[in-house]
């Protein structure tokens, strides 16, 4: 009899699921025009821009625990992404993206606002969210690349396209995996039919089924993000470019 999978392999295949169908759309670019590419990129700037509140807010959250070291964990995680909205700006600016000229689109700031409210819950769920945002964000960095260079490509911005290349290349060197498997050794070995899990040296008491749930509303809130973002796509992408 095969063994049910633990709290971290858990969310990581919930993730997986997620995120393959969502590469799916994006496995051919050539069939979006470029306004609607941009706009999505702009669409991730957003959660690049809210990324430093969500993870102060977990902080705060974790620091209930009874160790610290989850909150540690994401302060040194804030303090690395601290700066990073700033540089993605810039570097859209760079290609020719404004995202001050951005007009909001509802379901983004919906998602963003529950993904806030997530952060702020009992410190096992957040542990979960955490884990399953961090995972999802090297899943984001690798089609945000393949867009950005789509992008560049069309406008032949190849020189002034190499800060935006290197932002999304800066977190897939590491950074993002550090920030998903430093959280995952928490939910390693933990299962959910144990109501709780007693703190073990640095390790803090975690509730796994609770870190499970939080790991699966932040999915499908992803999921559900992203089904939104395609759908707004196709809509833009039937109307004419203007080049
Ligand atoms: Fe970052
Ligand atoms: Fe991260």
């Amino acid at each position: 009899m095969e063994k049910t999978m633990d709290v971290e392999k858990t969310i990581d295949q919930w993730n997986a699921d997620f995120t393959n169908n969502a590469k799916k759309p994006l496995q051919d670019l050539s069939q979006y025009n470029t306004e609607s590419l941009e706009w999505l990129m702009m669409e991730h700037y957003q959660f690049s821009f809210r990324n430093c509140e969500f993870l102060w807010i977990a902080a705060q959250t974790t620091g209930a625990f009874d160790t610290d070291i989850v909150k540690k964990e994401l302060i040194r995680n804030y303090n690395e992404e601290n700066g990073h909205a700033a540089m993605y700006k810039a570097a859209l600016k760079k290609v020719g993206s404004d995202v001050e000229a951005r007009e909001e689109f509802t379901p983004t700031t919906k998602f963003l606002d529950s993904i806030g409210e997530l952060c702020a819950r009992d410190p096992s769920s957040v542990l979960g969210t955490m884990f399953a945002t961090e995972t999802a964000a090297i899943f984001e960095h690798q089609v945000f690349r393949a867009i950005s260079e789509e992008v560049i490509a069309r406008r032949e911005a190849g020189n002034s396209g190499k800060h935006l290349v290197g932002f999304h290349d800066l977190h897939l060197d590491g950074v993002e995996q550090s920030h998903k498997d430093e959280l995952g050794i928490f939910l390693r070995g933990l299962y959910q039919d144990q109501s709780v899990v007693a703190g073990e040296g640095d390790r803090p008491t975690i509730h796994p089924q609770q870190a499970l749930e939080g790991g699966k509303e932040a999915i499908d809130l992803m999921k559900a993000w992203w089904v939104n973002l395609f759908a707004e796509m196709n809509k833009k992408n039937k109307t004419p470019a203007m080049g």
